[in-house]
Order: structure tokens, then sequence, then C-alpha cells
């Protein structure tokens, strides 16, 4: 594991599928190498919606986010396992809604973190640090963090598309616990998690020994074991759906944007 002490660029491991670069490749990204495209291809002839899907939450993230900004009036955004940067992140949605909200970045994949600092750079009231969202307590202690968010103030606590690359064994619950502690009432978490149900049993085997190979195992799970990640929050309206029908927003056409759900995703506050 890292701590926050890792120096950036010191464990970049070319040579294994990573979990986040995998993800760039779905997303039509290129700050991948030929063993993130290799695994991704695997994946791809297994469930080739998963780009589509990736899009699908992405959207999910956008819109929950857009709510806190404009309608619930966060100006404070935590987002853990944020990602290579791409299109629609979260400084620049909020940034649309309400100029001068704060974002702080986690992840901890060096080259998403090397990436988002490059991007970042210059932008105001955001930062991007390397921490692991299985050490919450390091991760609360950062400096960075603590120059940026003001605990004593509503902040969002995004987990979006990370917490199934956290075995049971290591308690991501208590993780989120740990958070919507270290929050006030009030406080939002938007979460987003693969899930199996409903899908066939055999390409999902075939799908979960792919990313056996790579940097973080895939643990898909149930809507009802993701659902008590919102222990301490009332989720809103319309609670744990699949990612295309949480308030999903019309097409010029009049149709409805729901794309491909792979996951749930939902909205809760803190109590
Ligand atoms: C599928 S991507 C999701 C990116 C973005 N949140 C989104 O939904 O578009 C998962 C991200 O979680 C990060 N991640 C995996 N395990 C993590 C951990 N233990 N702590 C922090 N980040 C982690 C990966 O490096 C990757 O960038």
């Amino acid at each position: 594991m890292v701590s926050a002490a890792t120096p950036i660029g010191t464990d970049i491991d070319q040579s294994r599928p990573n979990v986040a670069r995998m993800y760039d490749y779905y997303l039509g990204g290129c700050h991948n190498f030929a063993p993130d495209r290799a695994a991704a291809e695997q994946v791809l002839s297994i469930f080739p919606d998963t780009p589509v899907a990736a899009q699908t939450n992405r959207h999910f993230l956008r819109r929950a986010v857009r709510h806190l900004a404009t309608e619930r009036g966060v100006r404070q955004f935590l987002d853990i396992g944020a990602g290579l940067p791409t299109q629609g992140n979260v400084h620049e949605i909020v940034r649309e809604c309400v100029p001068g909200s704060r974002v702080v970045y986690v992840d901890v994949d060096p080259v998403a973190v090397a990436y988002a600092r490059q991007l970042l750079a210059g932008a105001p009231d955001t930062t991007v640090l390397r921490a692991d969202v299985r050490r919450p307590d390091e991760l609360l202690a950062d400096s960075e963090v603590n120059r940026l968010i003001d605990f004593s103030e509503p902040v969002a606590v995004l987990l979006v598309a990370v917490l199934h690359f956290v075995r049971d064994a290591e308690d991501p619950w208590a993780s989120v616990a740990r958070l919507r502690d270290a929050t006030v009432p009030g406080s939002p978490l938007v979460l987003s998690h693969l899930t199996l149900d409903g899908a066939p049993p055999v390409p999902a085997q075939a799908g979960k020994a792919v990313y056996q190979q790579s940097s973080a195992p895939l643990v898909p799970r149930t809507h009802a074991d993701i659902s008590r990640f919102f222990d301490g929050y009332d989720q809103i309206e319309p609670g744990l759906v699949w990612w295309g029908d949480w308030r999903p927003e019309r097409s010029p056409d009049g149709g409805r944007q729901s794309g491909v759900s792979h996951g749930y995703g939902g909205v809760g506050l803190r109590r």
C-alpha cells in the first residue's frame, strides 16, 4: 500500500495491467500502456458494452455533482478514486455551476495523480494527492486536504467506481463510515459500484479473472451490500439505482439518456 509520503513516480509498474489505465482505455483516453490495453481488450471480448457503461457511470457522476452544486449548495468535494483526468472532471462541472468551489482529487495510482497534477497546474482551489481509501485516517490527516477542505462545513465525499476494487476483508464499509464521521450532518455521499446482479455467471467469472492479473481485484457487489455503504445517510430520490436511472436527463429529441449500466449509483445526505 502507498502512504501519503510515497513519492510520485518511484513505483509506476508498467508491466502489469492497471485498473485506472484500463478504465482510461474504455473511455478512449491515451494514458495507458500495452498491458493495460491487452487486459482491457480481454474484458471487451467478454463485455463489449463496457465503454458505454463507463460513459454511463461518468454521466451519473456529472449529474450527481451538478445536482449537489446547484440544488443543494455544496461547495466542497472530496473525489476519492478520481482516476485519470478525462472530460467533465468534477472541478470543471462545479466551476460551471458555482465558481469558487473547492475540489480535492485523491487516487492511489501514481500515473493518475501525475497526469491530474499536470492538468490542474494553476487551477484555483483544486488539488490532487495520492492516498488510499483503505487508509482513511491518513487521507483525512493530509495537509493538502486540510488546506482546502473545511470539515466544519458540508463536504461531498465522492466514491465513484472505486470501492469495487477493495476486498470485503479490507472492510470498505469501515472506510466509508470513517469518512462519514469526519463530515458534518448534511454532507453528501456520492457512490457508484459495479454489480453482477442479473449478469450471466460464466462471463462474470471470466471478467473477474482478467482483473485478478491487474493492480486490484474486481469485487462486484449486490444491491444489498452496496446499500450498506449508506449507513448513516438518507438517500435522496431515486435511491440506489442503475447508473442510467439516477435522475436521467432528456436527450435533445426528448428521449431518455439512460445508457448501459453495469452498476448502481446513489447519493445520500449524512444524518
Ligand atoms: C474505474 S476508475 C474510476 C474513476 C472515476 N471515479 C470515475 O468513476 O470515472 C477507479 C479508480 O480508483 C482508483 N483506486 C483503486 N483502488 C483505490 C484505493 N484503494 N484508493 C484510492 N483509489 C483507488 C484507481 O486507481 C482508479 O483511478
